[in-house]
């Protein structure tokens, strides 16, 4: 895995640098040279918060690395750290992710992924930083457009997490034309790989596969998704970054997929064949707010900064399932 920064960008802030996609991009970004790079997380307990402190054990004592625990939400926080900080690129991760506990508490989503995201995008235009890079999601497009998705179909969310997404992306473009900020916002299409958050279908799959546990399927299996390996989508960072300085307009939305349409159960065929074992099925009703498909068109990051995902399902599930039995069992030695 890794990260091409632009040699322009050697001041990063990375928010949910604790989480998941924020942990590999920090690392990779320390690794790649940077001269200071910030994480915010607050560490909250949507998952263990143990996973994240894990997650950083490689970054958390390099000389360039700072964590911030705090929470996007407070301002006076964010306006602390600006004083002390010079950033010249926001990667903007955190947030509260996850379709289903969205419906649950909708407020918070709201205050954390359109509050929050205000936040970063008035800290960054004080900061004047020259590259701010937005985490939106797939969920954006909804259940009626068209795949594979292109970035200029219409919107139609279909669940409180979705709908903040959009708005984030509406609130980046309303700073990039009023303050001349450059921002992409990068569509990610379910990312999984190494570390992969512990609610995600995948890993879950994968623990209940290993543990000899059913494993409970939503829907007949027929839903279709376009998963994204965490290697991939370090480079569609990367290359969004290098873009926000290379030229080009100052905003743009852009699919981050594998553009490859896998069955659910060609995703737990993979599962299998990677842990060894037979999966048991437990068959649930569909759940609200999750969408039958999702399918990249990855035409524009293509063209925009040449992405070229490289990474298919069974190498990647690979080693994902790899990582996995050596986390479980370093977790049970501890
Ligand atoms: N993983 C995916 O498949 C996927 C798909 C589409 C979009 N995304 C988006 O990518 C980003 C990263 O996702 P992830 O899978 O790494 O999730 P994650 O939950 O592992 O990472 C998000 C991090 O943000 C932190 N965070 C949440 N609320 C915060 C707050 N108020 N203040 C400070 N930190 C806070 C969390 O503690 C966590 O460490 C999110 O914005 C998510 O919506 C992810």
């Amino acid at each position: 895995m890794s990260l091409r920064t632009p040699g322009a960008l050697r001041r990063f802030l990375v928010t949910g640098g604790a989480g998941f996609i924020g942990s590999h991009v920090v690392e990779q970004l320390l690794r790649g040279g940077a001269e200071r790079v910030v994480a915010i997380d607050d560490f909250n307990d949507y998952y263990d918060p143990r996973r994240k402190w894990e997650n950083l054990a490689s970054s958390i004592t390099h000389p360039a690395f700072r964590l911030q625990v705090a929470d996007i939400r407070d301002r006076d926080r964010l306006r602390q750290l600006a004083r002390e900080e010079r950033f010249d690129c926001v990667v903007h991760l955190a947030a509260r992710a996850g379709v289903r506990p969205s419906l649950v508490d909708a407020r918070l989503y709201q205050d954390v992924n359109m509050g929050g995201t205000l936040n970063l995008l008035e800290l960054a235009r004080e900061q004047e930083c020259k590259s701010f890079v937005f985490a939106s999601s797939s969920s954006v497009y909804g259940p009626v457009a068209v795949p594979p998705f292109r970035e200029d179909a219409a919107l139609m969310p279909i669940s409180p997490y979705a709908a903040t997404k959009a708005a984030g992306e509406l609130m980046a473009h309303s700073y990039s034309h009023l303050y001349g900020m450059r921002i992409v916002c990068l569509r990610f299409f379910t990312v999984y790989g190494e570390r992969q958050r512990p609610d995600l279908a995948i890993h879950k799959f994968a623990n209940s596969i290993l543990a000899r546990r059913p494993i409970p399927v939503f829907g007949d299996g027929s839903t279709l998704r376009d998963y994204t390996y965490i290697g991939d989508i370090l480079q569609g960072i990367g290359g969004a970054m290098r873009y926000t300085v290379e030229g080009g307009t100052p905003f743009e939305v852009v699919n981050l997929g594998e553009s490859e349409c896998i069955s659910l159960s060609r995703l737990i065929s993979a599962l299998e064949e990677a842990i060894g074992e037979r999966a048991t099925i437990d068959r649930q009703p569909e759940q609200p707010g999750d969408l039958p498909l999702t399918h990249a068109n990855i035409e524009k990051a293509r063209r925009l900064f040449g992405y070229a995902p490289e990474t298919p399902i069974e190498t990647g599930i690979g080693r994902f399932v790899e990582w996995l039995r050596r986390r479980n069992t370093a977790a049970v030695a501890a």
